[in-house]
């Protein structure tokens, strides 16, 4: 079990040249992976798979954190040692996704709200014993005719800020995760004011929680168009907008700031990322990577569920890693893509 402050966890997770690889996918998720591959998604595949993950060799050069699911930080190596003490002995602090899921809003059509507030001071205790010092919640907000609403926003900023202070009287560093989602015809534009309203609104609410912002993180969605939208924005207009976004929403103590992928595909991911660490030369807070599916993508299909192919699974998670390194500062070029 960690006893750094928070501070300092929240620092570590962002160090230089690394981020976070999310392997917190809840079972029906990780059931939907599993069937794009023919996979059976059984308890033991899925333990055989994250143990894939986490023990590939040299990974922890990029990486500072795995986030884990419920079942995953109970889970152990094939040799018996448990997930948690194999990341922490590796230098990789083991994360756990801690919130209910997103369910529909009462009275508001089309819209989200996250649940698992009840009891997560007794949960966020056991994670803590169990050896995580950090700690996702992740809202959605969507983007549609009429939405998201104030209502929406608020209240899942309101959630997100009582699970931060509950992190953190537990000790435990909270990452913050707004979600605008992808989907839809939206223009860029419209996703900056959706992005930049929802920022606000999330930070407000930290401010009346209490949260401390020096021991938090953000996982922050970018600013893209819609992912049906007719005209969609290219890389330097994405990390123009994105870093326009953020360095308006988000306030200077907090000591990082990590991206989710979103459904953008692995090589868009790296090359957004590496264009806002290269084009901003003074940033308050540094900008890194909490990738799932653009770091496990080529992995996963590599795996294809045979064990045979776990070194060359672990040797694709690898190169993807080393290349989102090599973004988060600005050194990453699309001709590091073909020298596996
Ligand atoms: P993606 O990178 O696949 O969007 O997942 C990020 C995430 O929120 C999982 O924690």
């Amino acid at each position: 079990m960690s006893s750094e402050s928070i501070e300092t966890v929240a620092n570590a997770m962002v160090a230089d040249g690394k981020g976070i690889l999310a392997i917190d996918e809840s079972s029906p998720t990780i059931k939907k992976r599993f069937d794009s591959i023919g996979a059976e998604c059984s308890e033991e595949n899925r333990r055989a798979y994250r143990e894939l993950l986490i023990g590939g060799e040299g990974i922890n050069e990029f990486i500072s954190g795995m986030i884990l699911y419920d079942e995953t930080i109970r889970q152990s190596a094939a040799d018996g040692t448990p997930f948690p003490q194999l990341l922490a002995s590796r230098g990789i602090m083991p994360g756990i996704k801690v919130d209910g899921g997103a369910k529909d809003l009462a009275g508001h059509s089309g819209e989200k709200v996250t649940e698992g507030l009840d009891g997560l001071r007794d949960r966020l205790a056991e994670y803590r014993e169990l050896g995580a010092p950090f700690a996702k919640w992740r809202a959605v907000i969507t983007i549609g005719g009429g939405i998201p609403s104030r209502g929406c926003i608020s209240a899942n900023a309101h959630a997100l800020a009582r699970y931060a202070a509950l992190c953190q009287e537990a000790g435990i560093v909270p990452m913050v995760e707004p979600e605008v989602l992808l989907e839809g015809d939206h223009s860029i534009e419209r996703c900056y004011e959706v992005t930049e309203a929802t920022l606000r609104a999330v930070f407000g609410a930290l401010y009346d929680q209490r949260v401390v912002l020096e021991g938090t993180i953000l996982k922050a969605s970018m600013v893209l168009s819609g992912n049906r939208a007719a005209k969609r924005a290219g890389v330097e207009e994405v990390a123009e907008r994105t870093l326009a976004c953020l360095t308006n929403s988000v306030p200077a103590a907090l000591p990082g700031v990590v991206f989710l992928s979103g459904g953008q595909t692995p090589v868009e991911a790296t090359a957004h990322l590496n264009a806002m660490n290269a084009m901003a030369s003074t940033l308050p807070w540094k900008l890194s990577f909490s990738y799932s599916r653009a770091l496990q993508e080529p992995a996963l299909k590599t795996w294809n569920g045979d064990a045979a192919n776990g070194k060359a699974a672990q040797a694709a998670l690898y190169h993807r890693a080393k290349l989102n390194s090599a973004a988060s500062l600005g050194r990453y070029s699309e001709s590091m893509e073909k020298a596996a």
